[in-house]
């Protein structure tokens, strides 16, 4: 699943000095697939060349308004057609004062005027010249008009002096480019649910009883399903990978905290994917005070909730999600176990996974798991990457849906924040 592939990104470049940051974001486009075509303003070749474009990308930059009618049939407005995305980056305030005004005399200024596709910007500037009314006036008149605005970031500037009017990082320009990709893609106007991580169930102010869930299949779920064009809630306890932009986050440490932000969620909920390791038990006290060693060896332990189960019984009262889908950790009589566990939790999926092997599971980025659905079906997939296992799952999610006829249709989801 590759949201970049294919994708025709027209690549704006204004003069500042951020603009070697661009030729980083060039190349990780490129390298995912993209089709990248670089404009170039005259002072962005002060300050990165169109020699350097050219070679990441594969296609000659475009420096000059003219260049682009050379070929057969290249023009701005040809060009501005076959794009998918409008990206540009860095943005200095002179281009986006001309592109508030509709001027249209270098290649940025006449593509934005003609391209129909979404805009991103990213900003960048020394501070007073971010903060100046015209600029803040031209900024507001592009997002009016439906420009997606990326930064800037506070940070060190090039004057040396520290302030507001970085450009974004590269890879964070790169996941908005996908989020905008994603806008009307087969999962759009479905609201997912994901939960992800392991909780932990606190034993004193010091110490926990946790598992060794990464949370990294959660965040790959969370991914995919917002690329696919759906709006995502990541609903998660602790995790070792940062969680994807554009997903709405829900901090849920306890499984007791878990089963409260997952039922308020529920009647916002289409699709529940519960790929969280929720523990079975927690210690009967939590201790107010560190513990000592005088205190002994021993803890007691009680039940934590089942949040699946409830979620089964709150389901039948309002009638949401339309779809649960549980994940099986497994170490013996596998399939046996897993199809016990979509019956007893009421599940139409349920994703097996043998956590005993060491190339799939917990903390890699890989797995290999079994689909199971509640027909009897059993789909054993290859060891794949976990970006590739969520799509796979919301493939098959998106299919049951549909077959089922049970009351989504795909629409037009809003997934920017
Ligand atoms: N789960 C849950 N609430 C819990 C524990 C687990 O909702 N207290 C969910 C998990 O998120 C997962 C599914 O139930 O989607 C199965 O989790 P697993 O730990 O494999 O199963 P358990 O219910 O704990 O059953 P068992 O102890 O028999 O393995």
């Amino acid at each position: 699943m590759n949201i970049l592939a294919e994708k025709t990104i027209l690549l704006g470049v204004t003069g500042g000095i951020a603009a070697y940051k661009t030729v980083d974001l060039c190349s990780k486009l490129t390298q995912a697939g993209a089709n990248v075509r670089v404009l170039m303003t005259q002072s962005a070749q002060k300050f990165v060349t169109a020699l350097t474009f050219g070679a990441i990308s594969g296609h000659a930059a475009i420096t000059d308004l003219w260049q682009l009618y050379e070929g057969e049939k290249i023009g701005h407005v040809t060009l501005a057609h076959e794009a998918d995305l409008l990206v540009i980056a860095p943005l200095t305030a002179h281009t986006m004062a001309r592109m508030a005004q509709g001027l249209a005399n270098d290649p940025i200024t006449a593509t934005y005027l003609s391209a129909t596709a979404p805009l991103l910007v990213a900003p960048a500037m020394e501070t007073h010249m971010w903060e100046h009314p015209a600029t803040q006036a031209n900024l507001k008149i592009l997002k009016e008009r439906g420009a997606v605005v990326i930064g800037p970031e506070s940070g060190r500037l090039a004057s040396g002096a520290s302030g507001m009017g970085r450009m974004a990082e590269p890879a964070t320009i790169l996941e908005y480019c996908r989020i905008l990709l994603a806008r009307e893609g087969p999962l759009s106007g479905l609201r997912i649910t994901i939960t992800s991580g392991g909780t932990r169930e606190w034993v004193d102010p010091v110490r926990f009883m946790g598992n060794r869930a990464s949370g990294k299949m959660g965040v790959a779920l969370a991914r995919v399903a917002r690329d696919l064009g759906a709006q995502v809630t990541l609903i998660h306890a602790a995790m070792s990978v940062p969680p994807p932009i554009g997903v709405n986050l829900v901090e849920a440490i306890r499984a007791e905290d878990m089963l409260h932000a997952v039922l308020d969620h529920l009647p916002e909920t289409d699709v529940l994917i519960s790929a969280a390791a929720i523990a079975d038990f927690r210690p009967k006290v939590t201790h107010e005070a560190k513990l000592k060693k005088e205190a002994g060896t021993k803890i007691e332990l009680e039940r934590t909730p089942d949040v699946l189960k409830a979620v089964g019984e709150r389901r039948k009262e309002i009638g949401k999600p339309l779809l649960v889908v549980g994940f099986a950790a497994e170490t013996t009589d596998l399939l046996a176990n897993a199809r016990r566990k979509m019956a007893r939790k009421n599940l139409e999926m349920i994703v097996l996974n043998d956590v005993t092997a060491k190339d799939a599971g917990f903390g890699v980025d890989t797995n290999r798991v079994t689909i199971l659905t509640r027909d009897g079906a059993a789909e054993a997939l290859p060891l794949m990457d976990k970006e590739d296992v969520a799509f796979q799952i919301l493939h098959r999610v998106r299919g049951l849906l549909g077959a089922a006829s049970i009351g989504w249709s795909p629409g037009k989801g809003s997934v920017l924040p």
